[in-house]
């Protein structure tokens, strides 16, 4: 089947996430979508919450049961996916900072979070959720996020057709998987490197293992880490290793 040929639409949920690990366990095909309205406990990277208030947003996840064990890069892939998607229907390039983050003239407009399930090692499946602000104005979001959150209606045009967006992105998802899954990381890497809001060379202000340090941001690594130089020796960080603070 191919990515959203199959689509769940309901009008409120926990986790458009969660949704779809239910419906994996329950047999549901790889390339089936769950899409929302709004989420009630919307999920972010790194623990936090995903604000989803109803009708601003585009919630949905993706379920798929990829044949390669290693998933670093599924993250990157979908993120090239969203911006293909966005740059089609509305002409409007998005920059990705790394890991995650889809950003729109310096304002984050939307995230990925991806959550794979194991059993023992051995790959259940995967779920991609993609969060986009949509119609979002600025006194939409928590007082805390106003000056770093934006949504596509304040960056690039009105009246968007959501369903439309997402199914244009599913095709993109669809294009993106594939070169994942022929293990063509070279092209997701570099695709990624051409989007990112890093450059090589920038300096970057991090907590790394509990300190503040500065490290010189020397690209990304073929698993996805990222590669800085901090006192003349590169390190490599996962995302879960690192928390970016400037550039
Ligand atoms: C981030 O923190 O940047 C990632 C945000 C991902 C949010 C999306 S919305 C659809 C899916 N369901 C969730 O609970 N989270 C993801």
């Amino acid at each position: 089947m191919k990515i959203g040929e199959k689509i769940h639409r309901i009008p409120i949920c926990s986790s458009t996430n969660d949704l779809a690990k239910k419906l994996a366990e329950r047999g549901a095909e790889q390339g089936e979508v769950v899409v929302c309205d709004e989420q009630t406990k919307g999920k972010g990277t790194k623990g936090r919450t995903w604000y989803s208030i109803q009708g601003k947003g585009l919630y949905f996840s993706i379920l798929l049961f990829p044949s390669r064990p290693d998933l670093s890069l599924l993250p990157l892939a979908a993120s090239l996916a969203v911006r293909e998607g966005v740059f089609t229907e509305l002409n409007e390039l998005i920059s990705l900072k790394w890991p995650n983050d889809l950003i729109v003239w310096g304002l984050k407009i939307g995230g990925i979070l991806c959550e794979s399930s194991f059993s023992g090692r051995e790959l259940n499946y995967s779920i991609i959720g993609i969060g986009l602000n949509v119609r979002h104005k600025k006194d939409d979001f928590p007082a805390e996020l106003q000056y770093s959150a934006g949504s596509l209606e304040m960056t690039c045009r009105e009246k968007i057709d959501k369903e439309r967006l997402m199914f244009v992105i599913c095709r993109y998802m669809e294009k993106w998987y594939r070169t994942f899954l022929k293990n063509e990381d070279h092209k997701i890497m570099k695709a990624y490197q051409e989007a990112s809001c890093y450059h090589i060379g920038d300096k970057l202000k991090v907590v790394a293992k509990g300190n503040i340090v500065s490290g010189l941001f020397k690209g990304l690594d073929m698993q996805g880490r990222m590669i800085l130089e901090i006192n003349g020796r590169k390190e490599h960080f996962l995302s879960g290793e690192i928390r970016i603070l400037s550039s």
